[in-house]
């Protein structure tokens, strides 16, 4: 038996990274898995390789600023596996900003979209089928940035932590519906977003991790498919860090 056996799962930004193991790892539990994201040919390959091994997978081009992208895409969702349980808002963008009197309006505005708006519209387009489906589990993928101060990322900062009261104030808001919202803070995770934000130089970062190694990908899969499934029935509202012990 799956961990996610009969549920239908939409994971945003499943072309690469964090959110491909997440999708992968969901079918290899049973999901059936829409993998969302701007990189359709990345998007389509990895659903193309769930399929061939066996998986339920379908990929759909979403950008998740985009409201009437976010209605088809969930549309698209119903309509090919039949309803909507688990919703994944992973999807991000990372960019240099500078210090606070460098970041530039259109960097904050962009920042906030992709990295905060976005979740809301993708939360406000997949409750109703969760409704539909007599409940649901949604992801929110925050980061560890979201819990302290740090130089020359503050507008990232500060778009992942309104994902904490955003999913906080959602988990109170559903919970008598059987929508349970969580949030993910992953520390220094690697990916193509961390290899490209630190110019290669992403290794040196392990040294400073108490578990002496960077995240990979699978490690934020795992929480992911804890909270996403029924597992976590009596959880709500919680935020995990997944982090080697940076926060600790
Ligand atoms: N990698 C890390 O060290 C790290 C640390 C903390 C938090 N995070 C968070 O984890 C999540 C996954 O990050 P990752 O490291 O896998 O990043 P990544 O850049 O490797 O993958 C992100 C994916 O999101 C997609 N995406 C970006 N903008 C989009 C949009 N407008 N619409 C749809 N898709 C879009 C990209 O195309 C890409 O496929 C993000 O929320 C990120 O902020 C990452």
């Amino acid at each position: 038996m799956g961990r996610l056996d009969g549920k239908v799962a939409l994971v945003t930004g499943a072309a690469r990274g964090q959110g491909e193991a997440e999708a992968r790892l969901f079918s290899a539990e049973g999901a059936a898995v829409v993998l969302a994201d701007v990189r359709e040919a990345e998007g389509t390959k990895v659903a193309a390789e769930i399929a061939e091994s066996g998986g339920n997978a379908a990929f759909v081009q979403l950008d998740v600023t985009s409201p009437d992208a976010w209605k088809a895409a969930v549309a698209d969702a119903v309509a090919g596996f039949g309803k909507l349980d688990v919703l994944v808002n992973n999807a991000a963008i990372w960019r240099g900003e500078g210090g606070i009197e460098d970041i530039t309006s259109e960097n904050w505005d962009d920042l906030l979209n992709v990295n905060a708006k976005a979740t809301l519209l993708g939360m406000q387009a997949a409750i109703p089928e969760m409704r539909r489906a007599g409940g649901g589990a949604i992801v929110n993928v925050g980061s560890t940035l979201a819990m302290h101060g740090a130089a020359s990322s503050a507008a990232y900062s500060a778009a992942k932590a309104a994902l904490v009261v955003l999913t906080r104030s959602a988990a109170v808001q559903y919970a008598a519906e059987g929508i349970r919202v969580n949030i993910i803070h992953p520390g220094s995770i690697d990916t193509p977003m961390l290899r490209e934000g630190t110019g290669g130089k992403h290794l040196d970062i392990a040294a400073r991790i108490p578990l002496g190694r960077l995240g990979q990908p699978i490690d934020i899969a795992r929480g992911a498919l804890y909270l996403a499934s029924d597992e976590a029935s009596f959880v709500t509202g919680v935020q995990l860090v997944i982090d080697g012990g940076t926060q600790a």
